[in-house]
């Protein structure tokens, strides 16, 4: 179980430029990777065509031996949202809605926001925002607010974490505690992460690197 790329290509814009090419990779279940490379080699392209958000040119991702490519949007949008957070560099909280409901949104928009609260709650105070619950995004610091997005990220206690870049914002001090908080999403709860970063330092805590250069897996 688990996520597969089979000789994915990409191309983008018109006329078509190719930005990734014969890209194989194998991720289980549980594990915790890290996608280095130099800015503009596919990073980014790349977790958007593992993680659902955008569609392969060539070759085809699989989800647990599903071809994503051949699953309905409607089934894909679902799968999604039950099974996979995501914490993207910037952290696009909703402007007014409070902590709880940011957090809470995934839950919202699959009925199960009475169920998921008190989970909510917990990750709130564990990442030490229990005060905060009721405030709005403006009222927070940048480091709060990516600590918020990552809750949200977790609300449903996905399978699979995609995060792109998740302390590019950061100072290095919250920038830790970010990475403390998803490498114990990884070893406790078993979440599969897949973790795009520029920094060797939270790069070494993934359990596997994969290194792009120019759209190719080195
Ligand atoms: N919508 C687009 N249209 C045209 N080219 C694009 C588009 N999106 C990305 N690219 C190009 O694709 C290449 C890979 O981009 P990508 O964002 O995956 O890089 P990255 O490794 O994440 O870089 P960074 O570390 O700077 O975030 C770059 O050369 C970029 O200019
Ligand atoms: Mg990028």
């Amino acid at each position: 179980m688990g996520i597969t790329a089979r000789h994915v290509g990409k191309m983008i814009g018109e006329p078509p430029t190719r930005i990734l090419s014969d890209i194989n990779l194998e991720i289980n279940n549980g594990e915790f990777l890290a996608l280095t490379g130099r800015s503009g080699s596919g990073k980014s392209t790349l977790l958007y065509l593992l993680s659902t958000l955008d569609r392969v040119s060539q070759g085809e991702v699989q989800i647990d031996g599903q071809n994503v490519g051949k699953m309905e949007p409607e089934m894909i949008h679902r799968f999604r949202n039950a099974n996979m957070g995501f914490i993207f560099q910037f952290h696009y909280l909703l402007a007014e809605l409070n902590t709880l409901e940011n957090v809470l949104m995934p839950a919202r928009k699959s009925g199960r926001q009475v169920e998921r609260e008190h989970y909510a709650r917990s990750l709130l105070k564990q990442f030490d925002l229990g005060d905060k619950m009721h405030r709005l995004p403006r009222q927070l610091s940048g480091g709060e607010q990516q600590r918020v997005a990552i809750a949200r990220a977790l609300v449903m206690e996905p399978q699979y974490l995609f995060a792109d870049e998740p302390t590019g914002s950061l100072d290095s001090v919250n920038g830790e505690n970010v990475m403390n908080i998803i490498r114990d999403a990884n070893e406790r709860l078993n979440v599969t992460v897949i973790m795009v970063t520029h920094e060797s330092d939270f790069a070494r805590l993934a359990k596997r690197q994969v290194h792009l250069v120019d759209g190719k897996i080195q």
